[in-house]
């Protein structure tokens, strides 16, 4: 039996210093070996968000001790690994180069390719760690930088069929967060406390709603809800916003899904349609089910990365990897880290198409 290859994956994009390490199993399913993520939520907290020079050093910092308890956990040494794979983009430029360098010096010195690794296809290949998946599929990458539906054709082959024209969904929950006085990172919280409000009190605008198409648009709601937080007295009325506020988003997603679907028939045959939901949002339980249920209904196998493999981490770059590696794909070293790497390059852009921040 031929040995099956071993991936180390680097992710340091962001706020999280990851590296794991990834092979497959006789069938070519691939096997999560190990998978750890060092997030920096204490670094950046008290300044309300992400910043890029702390972020840098923290990576800095990290990176070689996160590698090591990589290959420790995952029982294999560093002599069986096969490829190096970082994340080279998009992102923060300084934050890129920790992980992007650090992979390129492992690769050479172990003398074994290096493979650069587009983070937003880590999202969107990360369901592919726990499930089969056939192309094409219908992708949501729905993340705290990106928002869109693309046709994805194959590795590398992806036809952007709606983005948003201003925030990120992870944005406009973060935002909304913010407003209601919750800490960063607020996101994940909204759904927690929204679970104790009432999701009728308020009506928010949906833009964009009744435009056709699957571009979305989040901005006018972060606005109305700046508003009425302005308004709000007790934590009951804290509470009914957060749930007014992501009962709109699944109003909003139900809607441009559907117009999605039938933009994606349009462009492709298929024997049996797949719906994957990636990014850090993919997390959110409400958000979840009314996709489940809508794809259910439209005839659509819907498929989550697991909820740990939701938000950043470096299983899914060596995912990206791993099928990079078996066409041999390779990377030269002097390739650039790529702040801005949209994953149809071909198309138009607009905020949030190709940008992570
Ligand atoms: O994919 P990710 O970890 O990082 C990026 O590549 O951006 O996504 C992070 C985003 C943040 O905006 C965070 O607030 C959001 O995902 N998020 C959630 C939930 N968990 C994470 N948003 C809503 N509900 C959640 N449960
Ligand atoms: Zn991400």
């Amino acid at each position: 039996m031929s040995k099956k290859p071993l991936i180390l994956g680097i992710e340091s994009s962001c706020d999280e210093t990851a590296a794991s390490l990834i092979t497959e199993n006789e069938v070519g399913n691939p096997i999560v070996l190990s998978n750890v993520i060092s997030s920096q939520i204490d670094v950046h907290k008290e300044f309300g968000g992400v910043v890029p020079e702390l972020a840098a050093r923290s990576h800095i910092e990290k990176i070689d001790l996160i590698v090591k308890k990589a290959i420790n956990e995952s029982g294999k040494s560093i002599k069986d690994i096969d490829a190096v794979a970082s994340t080279a983009g998009p992102g923060l430029i300084v934050c890129l180069s920790v992980g992007l360098s650090f992979g390129k010096a492992f690769a050479s010195t172990i003398n074994k390719p290096f493979i650069a690794v587009n983070h937003l296809e880590g999202h969107a290949l990360s369901p592919k760690l726990n499930s089969k998946i056939d192309y094409p599929y219908l992708l949501l990458l729905i993340s705290g930088g990106h928002s869109q539906y693309l046709s994805v054709q194959g590795l590398g082959k992806y036809k952007r069929l709606g983005t948003t024209i201003d925030d990120a969904l992870g944005e406009a929950f973060d935002k909304t967060a913010k407003l209601l006085g919750i800490e960063f990172p607020g996101g994940p919280q909204i759904e927690v406390i929204a679970k104790k409000g009432n999701p009728n009190k308020y009506t928010l605008p949906k833009p964009i709603f009744n435009k056709g198409g699957c571009n979305l648009s989040f901005a006018g709601l972060k606005t109305s809800i700046l508003k009425i937080s302005k308004t709000i007295k007790t934590e009951q009325e804290k509470f009914d916003l957060a749930a007014s506020f992501q009962k709109t988003i699944e109003e909003i997603l139900n809607k441009k899904t559907k117009n999605a679907f039938d933009e994606f028939e349009k462009l492709n045959d298929f024997k049996k349609k797949f719906f994957v939901v990636a990014g850090g949002v993919a997390a959110n339980k409400n958000i979840r089910s009314m996709l489940i249920n809508l794809s259910k209904e439209k005839n659509y196998k819907s498929v989550f990365p697991p909820m740990e493999l939701c938000g950043d981490n470096a299983a899914m770059i060596a995912m990206v990897g791993l099928e990079k590696f078996k066409l041999k794909e390779f990377s030269k070293l002097d390739h650039p880290a790529k702040p801005r790497w949209p994953l149809d390059e071909k198309a138009i852009f607009l905020k949030g198409a190709g940008v992570k921040l």
